[in-house]
């Protein structure tokens, strides 16, 4: 009988180890009307699908998986309304599949370095992060600001030099959404551009910078051990575990966009700032004096979005972060050619309250605030191939400089 039980018990461990995404497929949905748009409307909001890429203009496509089970609800959904589809990925674990070889005949990095080869994990960006501010105490501070919902280090670096006083501060942060993993990549990369490299001392000097490489890192590593398209937090659940990062700032809590379904990958969660992630982030931001640039770091849609999320009134500033978004979308497509689309974000995307964006401008005080949807893998969604890591990271840090060029002039 014990033994029967150990052996169950080992079965439901390894089948708990990895969870497959065998027979999930992604449709690539192009809405051709108003109409078109309301449809996709209702199917997100039956919170069925898993939205991987939402836009709300037309001729553009939204990316949607489906299920196995509920492929046949979602085509003829899309076929009654007669809206135009193809199938994108025919079979989500085929890809992932793929990425997990890549991801282990990686070659190893020496202890406390990182490369931009392949995607790291947690333990590794830590050590890179604790070499880097013990190497460079001068302008290098490491603070471990929180802990996650599993106990794991919320670990931010302050770059500067010198005083801080009268100098603007940048925060950038990084994958709150578990499963975009260029998000962490790109934030590693503005790191090791502004500590190890000297020709970008100025940057260092006249800017407080705060960088947060992983902001969900339960969710980033579960995305690397048992479910690669996770998104959310790792709370757990009744009946589903997790809570969406980016539904859970207190700022129109609840509101268009969200889901108070624990299951829903937009579950803003049991109340604001359950999650210890987002919370002792808005801790850190608020006891800064001022933050003048907010960038979260996402994917994946080649967009910079500006509030609001919960609304189509714009910003008293609308004009400054277009434009501002524009600069920096300018400078990322002259290094590769690659286009990204500036605008606020209800009106681009689908709406979606209680984010960290909105937050950051309503209640922290910061003038400019986006969240830069970084590009996806072509035909694979979230998981952009390693190959991609390096030129996706050298054509966005130019858009980080044009951002530091604004804020540095103006503020
Ligand atoms: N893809 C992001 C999300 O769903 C976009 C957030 C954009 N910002 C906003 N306030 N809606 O979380
Ligand atoms: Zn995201």
């Amino acid at each position: 009988m014990k033994v029967a039980l150990l052996v169950v018990f080992l079965i439901s461990a390894v089948l708990a180890e990895y969870t497959s995404y065998d027979g999930y497929t992604v449709y690539s949905v192009t809405p051709k009307s108003q109409k078109d748009l309301i449809v996709l409307q209702e199917i997100y909001e039956t919170e069925k699908f898993d939205f991987w890429s939402t836009m709300k203009a037309l001729d553009r496509p939204t990316n949607i998986m489906a299920s196995p089970e509920l492929k046949e609800l979602l085509v003829s959904t899309l076929e009654a309304h007669k809206l135009e589809y193809e199938v994108l990925i025919d079979n989500v674990e085929t890809a992932n599949a793929a990425e997990r070889q890549r991801q282990a005949r990686a070659p190893r990095v020496p202890q406390g370095r990182i490369d931009f080869q392949q995607y790291h994990r947690y333990d590794t960006i830590l050590d890179y992060v604790r070499t880097l501010a013990e190497q460079n105490p001068d302008i290098v501070t490491r603070e471990v600001y929180g802990t996650s919902y599993e106990g794991r280090e919320l670990t931010l670096l302050r770059i500067n030099s010198g005083s801080t006083a009268g100098k603007p501060t940048i925060l950038i942060e990084g994958g709150i959404h578990a499963r975009e993993w260029i998000a962490p990549a790109v934030t590693l990369y503005i790191i090791q551009e502004l500590v190890e490299n000297p020709n970008n001392r100025a940057l260092v000097e006249n800017a407080n910078w705060i960088l947060i490489p992983v902001t969900n890192p339960d969710g980033y590593e579960y995305s690397h051990t048992n479910q690669r398209m996770w998104r959310k937090t790792r709370r757990t659940g009744v009946i589903c575990n997790g809570v969406d990062g980016n539904r859970n700032f207190d700022h129109e809590w609840g509101g268009p966009g969200t889901s108070t379904s624990e299951c829903s990958e937009i579950f803003i969660g049991p109340y604001p700032f359950s999650e210890p992630e987002c919370a002792t982030l808005a801790e850190v931001a608020l006891a800064e004096e001022h933050i003048d640039l907010y960038l979260a770091m996402h994917s994946y849609g080649q967009w910079l979005l500006y509030p609001w999320g919960y609304t189509y009134d714009p910003p008293d500033n609308v004009e400054e972060l277009h434009q501002v978004g524009v600069q920096a979308a300018d400078a990322i497509e002259a290094v590769y050619g690659t286009r990204y689309v500036t605008g606020n974000s209800a009106a681009l995307l689908y709406f979606a309250a209680g984010a960290s964006d909105d937050w950051f401008k309503a209640i922290a005080g910061a003038p400019l605030s986006y969240t830069v949807e970084l590009p996806g893998g072509g035909n694979q969604g979230f998981d952009l191939p390693a190959s991609r890591i390096q030129p996706v990271v050298t054509e966005t840090w130019p858009g980080i400089v044009a951002f530091y060029n604004h804020v540095v002039s103006n503020y």
